[in-house]
């Protein structure tokens, strides 16, 4: 996978209109669009305690997440990406997706803390190699910092 490709793709998606809702919707479309054997590519953002369903590709998902909980509650709650080649093993996942066999979640910082969390759902296991996790970290990185967040 060309990660230098896709995040300059990323960036002129952002630099079309930064305002979250516009943003984050043509991101989920890129990325489902662009990395092979996905099922779910998506945004929960932080209200409060819990994580909320934002912009996303896939079937209907949970529409809350309390913060703590499942692989994206606990992203957020730790502030970072988790990689779980085997959802099955992964002590209190929330299954959206039958489907989904592996994910991986990175936290999004924008205005100077953890705002949300990208979530990417795969039915092959052991789908995220270290080096998807070190481009998906850089993707993270832009959305966080280039992206509108009100
Ligand atoms: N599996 C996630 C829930 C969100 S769905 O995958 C879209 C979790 O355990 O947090």
């Amino acid at each position: 996978m060309d990660y230098d490709l896709l995040c300059k793709q990323v960036q002129e998606m952002i630099a079309a209109d930064s305002w979250y809702v516009p943003a984050l919707s043509n991101l989920s479309a890129l990325l489902m669009d662009t990395l092979p054997d996905l099922n779910w590519v998506g945004f929960y953002l932080l209200q409060d305690d819990r994580l909320v369903v934002g912009p996303f590709q896939g079937k209907p998902a949970c529409v809350h997440i309390p913060v703590g909980k499942g692989v994206c509650g606990t992203a957020i709650a730790e502030d970072r990406a988790i990689n779980v080649p085997d959802v099955h093993q992964f002590p209190g996942h929330i299954a959206c997706d039958g489907a989904s066999n592996s994910e991986i979640v990175l936290p999004i910082h924008g205005n100077g803390r953890a705002i949300a969390v990208m979530d990417i759902d795969s039915p092959v296991f052991h789908r995220f190699s270290a080096s998807d996790e070190e481009g998906l970290k850089r993707i993270a990185e832009f959305i966080g910092r280039l992206v509108r967040w009100e």
